[in-house]
């Protein structure tokens, strides 16, 4: 019984992050190192994922976002971060994977 609640409770926990599209993005993000900062659905260093997500819902952020990914910048999280910046990554990460990552993180 305990086993059976651990495995429903785990497919609940993996949600949103169950489809492939999904999969193919967070493998990137590790692959690109975000996850030593970030984690979709808590603070780490930098914000979480899907507080980016919120703060930007419904505005035009993309272009913005994707620039202080390849550049890096400090001062949008403050409160969050005490300061520290995000580093940049262009052209350490493609600029069509950067892309990819942004669309990622906003449709959290
Ligand atoms: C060394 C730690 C670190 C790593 C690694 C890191 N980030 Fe960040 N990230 C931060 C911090 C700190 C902030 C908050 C910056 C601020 O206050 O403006 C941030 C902010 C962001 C934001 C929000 C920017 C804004 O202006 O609101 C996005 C999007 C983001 N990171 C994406 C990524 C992606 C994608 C990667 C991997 C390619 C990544 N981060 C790797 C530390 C990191």
């Amino acid at each position: 019984m305990k086993k059976l609640i651990l495995a429903v409770s785990l497919v609940a926990s993996a949600g949103v992050l169950s489809n492939t599209a999904s999969a193919d993005e967070i493998a990137l993000a590790k692959k690109s190192g975000c996850f030593a900062c970030h984690a979709i659905d808590k603070k780490v260093v930098g914000p979480s994922w899907k507080a980016v997500a919120e703060r930007y819902k419904g505005k035009d952020a993309k272009a913005e976002l994707i620039s202080k990914v390849k550049s890096g910048g400090k001062g949008s999280w403050t409160e969050v971060t005490r300061g520290v910046p995000m580093p940049p990554y262009s052209p350490r990460v493609s600029d069509a994977n950067i892309e990819k990552l942004v669309d990622f993180i906003l449709a959290l």
